[in-house]
């Protein structure tokens, strides 16, 4: 499970924390002015991130980093690695680097379980939609990337699809809340009465990818019936676009848990883009202007990214919510490809943002490791979880992530292009913001935001 969404309980207020009064800082080695610095700074932090992988060594297991937590052989929950695999395949789709292809490859098939479906026993115990379906999507990011096929195993794609297809059966949405996923997919898991954003914005965003790989219109059709249903139960807000973690079935979902995180807002705006990107129709192009607009807002104060429902407070997030600054950024850079017009409101800020988050790379041994708070502009050492480290793969997953997301060109195509990977995408790189869009107002909803961080605590405790 993607632990604790469900459970904050102390309202935190998210005052963006001031720039400490720094003496001497070092100077990050990453660079991101030119289309070089960046290839340069992703190689190396690629390197440096899997280094923390544990999963192509001699009698470890694919697809995994160290953990779960409950039985205290790391601190990492099964979903991290699926946002891991992703992580690599946006860098080879952005870069072409194929370095990693293998290892990748290894980890997505080791991990589908045996009926290919991404629901592997090892991982009943804790098994939640949005886990299931954060591996589905690394898996569909495969196909769109041109990963090479493993022979003599499903597709990527019909992987994806075959996963897509347990989380459509009927099993899965019963009547309370009129519909909808829940969080936990076993009904004796912890969290199995919790039907929340994560599970049901993962599914929107891989069936809108999937019906755009496959052009299967029945896909298209759950994308739209989920984005209806998380309007109708208030877990978006239509008003602002703010997006709340979810609520509980003995409610019928009326308690809604009002936290915010930026991967429940990313993934809507992932979905809506790649629902707009095939359908050009304006009920979807209106709702991603406006999601869009409302992620930057909220979750890039200063135009650099944070984790607003707990980064004011020091090691208020936990290990899993250190690794949603990466994803955002993703989803934000991958949009802009989907949908063009949005490239000239996006780009800039997640340039600007990525420029806050390499300035925390100076840390540790090799000088380079890189910190979470990334509008602090200095290295704070990730906080331990447990005994057993390494503790910072969501910190240098997130700055790899932000880095090679400058790679996007909106101008010569994205994900799910039908020729693979665009390793000939030497377009005119992250100086190029695209065409001049008439859509992203990039203040839209700049009142609400600005209510967003300077009082906090507008979420009710669950
Ligand atoms: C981007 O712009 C900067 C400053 O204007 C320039 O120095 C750099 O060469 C440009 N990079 C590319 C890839 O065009
Ligand atoms: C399941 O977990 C066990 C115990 O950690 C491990 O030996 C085995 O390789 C795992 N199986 C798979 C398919 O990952
Ligand atoms: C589209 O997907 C649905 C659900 O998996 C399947 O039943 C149907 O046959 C597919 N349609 C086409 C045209 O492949
Ligand atoms: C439960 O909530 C939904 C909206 O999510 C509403 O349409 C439905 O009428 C409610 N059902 C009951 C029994 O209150
Ligand atoms: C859909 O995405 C492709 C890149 O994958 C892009 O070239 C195309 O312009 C997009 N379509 C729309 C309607 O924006």
């Amino acid at each position: 499970m993607i632990a604790s969404l469900a459970s904050v309980r102390s309202a935190a207020v998210a005052v963006p924390l001031l720039l400490a009064g720094l003496t001497s800082a070092a100077e990050s080695p990453f660079k991101v002015d030119s289309r070089e610095d960046i290839l340069k700074s992703a190689k190396t932090l690629a390197e440096d991130l899997m280094a923390l992988y544990e999963g192509n060594k001699p009698g470890k297991i694919p697809g995994i980093l160290p953990g779960p937590p409950s039985d205290f052989s790391g601190p990492y929950y099964w979903w991290q690695a699926g946002a891991f695999m992703s992580t690599y395949i946006d860098y080879y789709r952005l870069t072409g680097d194929d370095t990693y292809n293998q290892i990748v490859a290894e980890g997505l098939m080791w991990q589908t379980g045996p009926n290919y479906d991404y629901l592997p026993p090892n991982q009943t115990a804790s098994i939640g939609n949005d886990d299931q379906c954060t591996w589905a999507s690394a898996a569909i990011g495969a196909a769109e990337a041109g990963l090479p096929d493993v022979k003599g195993k499903p597709s990527w794609a019909e992987i994806a699809e075959t996963a897509l297809s347990t989380m459509a059966h009927p099993s899965r949405h019963d009547d309370t809340c009129d519909g909808g996923l829940r969080w936990q997919i076993p009904p004796s898991n912890l969290g199995y009465d919790y039907k929340n954003t994560i599970s049901n914005a993962c599914y929107l965003s891989l069936a809108a990818r999937v019906a755009k790989f496959t052009g299967n219109e029945t896909y298209a059709d759950i994308a739209g019936d989920t984005w209806d249903w998380l309007v109708n139960v208030g877990f978006i807000d239509e008003e602002n676009y703010r997006v709340y973690d979810g609520g509980h079935v003995q409610n019928n979902c009326t308690d809604v848990n009002k936290a915010q995180f930026s991967i429940n807002s990313a993934l809507l705006v992932q979905g809506a883009a790649y629902m707009f990107n095939q359908t050009s129709d304006k009920v979807w192009r209106d709702r991603l202007t406006k999601i869009t607009d409302a992620t930057l807002e909220n979750f890039f104060p200063d135009d650099v990214a944070f984790e607003l429902p707990c980064e004011g407070r020091r090691d208020a997030c936990n290990i899993d919510m250190r690794a949603f600054k990466g994803i955002t950024h993703r989803y934000l850079a991958a949009a802009t490809e989907l949908a063009p017009f949005l490239a000239e409101g996006v780009l800039p800020v997640l340039k600007k943002s990525t420029e806050a988050a390499v300035k925390t790379c100076t840390g540790g041994e090799s000088g380079r490791e890189c910190g979470f708070y990334w509008s602090e502009g200095k290295y704070v050492k990730p906080e331990a979880v447990g005994k057993v480290g390494p503790f910072n793969v969501g910190e240098q997953m997130n700055v790899l992530a932000a880095v090679e997301g400058l790679l996007v060109d909106p101008a010569t195509g994205g994900p799910a292009s039908p020729d693979g990977p665009t390793e000939t995408n030497t377009g005119a790189g992250p100086n190029q913001t695209g065409p001049a869009g008439s859509g992203a107002g990039r203040f839209e909803v700049g009142v609400m935001t600005a209510m967003v961080v300077g009082l906090g605590a507008l979420f009710v405790t669950a």
